[in-house]
């Protein structure tokens, strides 16, 4: 069985203690984890920020070499690294592949954002009796940031954080997922291969809000970047104070269905966006608002399409949803269905579940404050509603305190601009489901789904400061 260890300054070393970690699909233990403490944290920091002091220096052309490096290496490694995924995450090996493919392209936009980082001029003599004298802006590296990454893209969205700090010459103290450390460990491998000096990435494994609280709270990180709940986003947030923040929380995403829409051209697309890796997606379709003169239409259509879907095992390439996170999740989800029910909800398929697997549910007759709508399920549950007017459409849809992506399909071009407009969401997609995602689009959230944008070059913004620079040439 594999046995890890912490990645600081490059070199790994045994942790104090130890936890076991289990395939979300058959509960084998498939790794021993290291454990870091607040002290292994602490000593992290202080490495990274000494590495800093001399990655600062490096050219963009360096920084975006190593980022290429990485690119290779990814494409070699890519089915062997699938496999990992899709053991430790108990994501579907088809699904494990392309998040490998999207990992590969957030790394090659990284390594080409890295030389494109550039100021601008200011027209000095714009301004009232100012003459002889030039200015400009630069953008510089923070220094030490701190990423703490969930467990749905293990690879992504770690390439994510890594590849726009690395881009501009920033430092990374990296805290994977409890369930989801071995994909974490083996990037420290290969950005060691790729050149990246040591000390720029430390990767602390482990679990407990202490750990959190250090890399949140010690002064010299100067940036902290999170993926993951509101609730503790919003903890975070807290936290930090004035220093730089990034914050990619969760979502309801819904979309609107409006009547011109064709049903058999959507439907395939709309059942994936609502259960591929069993929902557990921030921007998984949890909400389809449905014209009411196609609603019975359009939910026969997708409940038969989702009884067509394969649950079983990550690695069965025919498998289209697997496990659940953990069997916690489970048994969270399943009291979530069955107060809906309770309330008055209609299970129209799915709702079995065994120890660690929820077959794809879709549910009808639901209420906006029940918690399967109005809070992030992550979870391969979703409801149809049906709406009479547009106006109500928009309304139901923006019932949310959250704001990630929102999706429409329509073929009356003012309706998809009024939704572009209203709708009450960091991205509005036309023609697709909200999750719909590409990996140089900017991506957050409005409301309590976050806070600044990833997406390689709108990172960057968040991973550097602003300078401000004039000369006086004539003195
Ligand atoms: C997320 O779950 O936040 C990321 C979704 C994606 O990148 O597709």
């Amino acid at each position: 069985m594999k046995e890890t260890q912490l990645w600081i300054n490059g070199k790994w070393e045994e942790a104090m203690e130890s936890y076991e970690l289990q395939s979300p699909y058959s509960g084998e233990v498939i790794a021993k984890v290291a454990k870091a403490t607040p002290a292994d944290v602490h000593r992290a920091i202080e490495g990274a920020h000494k590495a800093f002091q001399s990655f600062k220096k490096t050219t963009a052309y360096e920084r975006a070499e190593i980022l290429y490096h990485v690119v290779e290496i990814l494409r070699r490694r890519r089915e062997e690294l699938a496999d990992i995924l899709a053991l430790e995450a108990g994501k579907p090996i088809t699904a494990s592949l392309g998040e490998l493919d999207r990992t590969i392209a957030t790394y090659q936009f990284a390594a080409e954002e890295a030389k494109q980082v550039h100021g601008v001029t200011v027209p000095m003599d714009a301004a009232p009796g100012v003459t002889d004298r030039i200015g400009w802006t630069k953008r510089v590296p923070l220094g030490v940031v701190s990423a703490i990454t969930p467990f749905n893209f293990p690879f992504n969205l770690v390439a994510h954080k890594l590849g726009p700090a690395f881009a501009v010459g920033n430092t990374v103290v990296l805290k994977p997922a409890t369930q989801t450390p071995l994909s974490s460990i083996i990037m420290a491998e290969i950005f060691k291969e790729a050149g990246l000096p040591d000390g720029a990435l430390q990767i602390v494994t482990g679990s407990g809000s202490e750990l959190s609280e250090e890399l949140v709270t010690n002064p010299t990180v100067k940036k902290v970047t999170f993926t993951g709940s509101s609730a503790v986003g919003l903890k975070i947030k807290e936290q930090v104070g004035l220093r730089k923040i990034t914050l990619e929380l969760g979502s309801n995403a819904g979309l609107i269905v409006e009547p011109s829409v064709p049903i058999d051209k959507i439907i395939g697309r709309c059942v994936n966006g609502a259960f591929s890796f069993a929902g557990q997606v921030c921007i998984s379709l949890q909400r389809i608002f449905v014209h009411e003169s196609i609603y019975e239409e359009f939910t026969k259509a997708f409940v038969a399409e989702t009884e067509k879907l394969k649950v079983g095992d990550p690695l069965d390439p025919s498998t289209d949803v697997s496990a659940m996170i953990n069997p916690k999740e489970v048994a969270r989800i399943t009291e979530w269905i069955e107060e809906a029910k309770v309330q008055g909800a209609v299970v129209k398929t799915g709702g079995t579940f065994t120890e660690r697997t929820l077959t794809p549910t879709v549910m009808t007759n639901v209420k906006s404050d029940m918690k399967v709508v109005c809070q992030e399920v992550f979870a391969p549950i979703l409801s149809i509603v049906s709406y009479e007017t547009f106006d109500k459409a928009i309304d139901l849809l923006n019932e949310s305190d959250l704001g990630l992506n929102a999706g429409i399909f329509t073929n009356k071009l003012d309706d998809a601009m009024r939704a572009a407009d209203e709708l009450e969401a960091g991205a509005v997609i036309i023609n697709d489901i909200p999750t719909f995602r590409t990996d140089n689009m900017p991506y957050g959230g409005v409301k309590m789904s976050g806070y600044g944008r990833e997406g390689i070059k709108f990172a960057v913004e968040g991973m550097t400061d602003l300078k401000f620079i004039t000369v006086k040439t004539v003195i």
